[in-house]
């Protein structure tokens, strides 16, 4: 069994601000081959179902957020989930993902009959991603069987965390109207400034001071659940010092799943229009811009540069959380084939990833989705799971069978260690 790279913060930095095309080559190669030693060929498919698009937050990056009123807001019942999973299933995917914003209606039990009917009616393996929630929901749902959980920590960095995540409010979702006018006004400003590089939400630098998913996901572990988290690549105010530092929890974590995408600004958002405005005005993030190849002849990076929210650097990511977590199962995010589509798919699998979450919201629901712009343009047809599967052999993989749980999972629930 390969085992984890001994990788340390400096040595990671240095990879991840690295530019020489020879260099990054020998580390994507590197990455494909423990993939191949560890997890083998299978591209395990997720059917991804998006439940719900009402969220009681106010997260500065997210288009759902509660702040924006312009969005329509739609729920699914149990009945149109259950039956998402059952197209799925009849497709021959083996895990259904049920993703949804802070949805306080979405309630404990209201989930839970949600599980049980799909694993009762598909024996399909249940991933849930439906935010930070009580220990006491947790439970319940994993007594109605849900295996595996999503909770992406976004970034390790708790200043900036708080800075992009005000504190939930009671009865948030009456106030969201009333509040999107207020985060709208507030996004606009620091842009204006220009060389303001982070969000400055009044009070929320305060208000917290740690991440309080890092709980949530000990809880999840606590639970038994197969654990996954993740960030985004290319926050305003992120450094290549804070990527390391997030690819160094993701090994104390021993995380099962570990999901990277590109931040993609969401106009409606105040991170979205601040980093428009900043890149309007030549700052770092125009480096969203460059073509998908490293130039020749590049300077690296600087250590606390601005990450640039693009594929090469979410390549890296991907990269190096292979050779930190082995055993993990990574997927090519949406949010990467958004922005380099196929192409950055294809290259995201000979670099590490071993997972592809295909669409199966219904169409009608799809465009509300919308927590970054272009999300919607996939589409769960038959023609389109084909096309997939193609393209997953095409790269000289099988796609997966079975519900695919992670190495890192089997492993330790077979009392082997991760
Ligand atoms: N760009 C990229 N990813 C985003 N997410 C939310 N908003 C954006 C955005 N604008 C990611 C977050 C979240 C996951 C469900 O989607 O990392 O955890």
């Amino acid at each position: 069994m390969t085992q984890p790279a001994d990788l340390g913060h400096d040595e990671l930095v240095r990879l991840l601000t690295c530019t020489d095309p020879e260099r990054l080559a020998r580390l994507y190669a590197q990455a494909d081959a423990v993939r191949r030693e560890t997890v083998g060929s299978d591209v395990h498919l997720r059917a991804l179902v998006e439940v719900s698009n009402v969220c009681a937050r106010r997260c500065a990056y997210c288009g759902i957020a509660a702040y924006n009123g312009g969005l329509a807001r739609y729920r699914m019942d149990e009945g149109a989930v259950v039956r998402a999973a059952q197209h799925a299933a009849r497709l021959g995917l083996g895990t259904t993902v049920l993703q949804a914003g802070e949805d306080p209606a979405l309630d404990a039990e209201t989930v839970a009959l949600m599980v049980r009917a799909i694993k009762e009616s598909t024996g399909m393996a249940v991933t849930l991603s439906l935010g930070e929630r009580s220990n006491e929901e947790l439970a319940l749902w994993r007594k109605a069987g849900a295996d595996r959980y999503l909770l992406r920590f976004e970034t390790s960095d708790d200043e900036l965390f708080a800075q992009i995540h005000p504190p939930a409010e009671v009865g948030a979702l009456a106030h969201a109207a009333a509040s999107a006018t207020a985060a709208m006004a507030s996004a606009t400003e620091p842009a204006s400034r220009g060389s303001q590089p982070r969000v400055q939400e009044e009070g929320a630098m305060l208000a917290r001071t740690s991440n309080p998913r890092f709980a949530v996901l000990e809880s999840l572990r606590e639970l038994g659940y197969e654990v996954g988290s993740g960030v985004m690549v290319g926050i305003p105010g992120q450094s290549f010092e804070t990527l390391a530092s997030d690819l160094q929890r993701f090994s104390e974590l021993e995380l099962d799943m570990v999901g990277i995408g590109p931040f993609i600004p969401h106009p409606d958002t105040p991170l979205g229009a601040q980093a428009m405005a900043n890149r309007a005005n030549g700052h770092a993030l125009a480096r969203l811009d460059e073509p998908s190849q490293p130039s020749q002849g590049f300077e690296p990076a600087k250590p606390t540069d601005q990450v640039p929210a693009d594929a090469n650097t979410t390549f890296k990511m991907l990269a190096l959380t292979r050779l930190l977590l082995p055993g993990a199962n990574i997927p090519a995010t949406t949010a990467l084939g958004v922005m380099g589509e196929e192409a950055a798919r294809r290259q995201a699998l000979d670099c590490g990833a071993n997972v592809v979450m295909p669409n199966f919201t219904p169409p009608r629901f799809r465009a509300l989705y919308s927590i970054y712009e272009g999300k919607d343009a996939e589409s769960e047809s038959g023609k389109v799971l084909e096309d997939l599967c193609r393209q997953i052999e095409a790269a000289g993989r099988t796609v997966g069978t079975g519900a695919g749980s992670s190495r890192s999972f089997q492993q330790r629930r077979n009392g082997q260690g991760a």
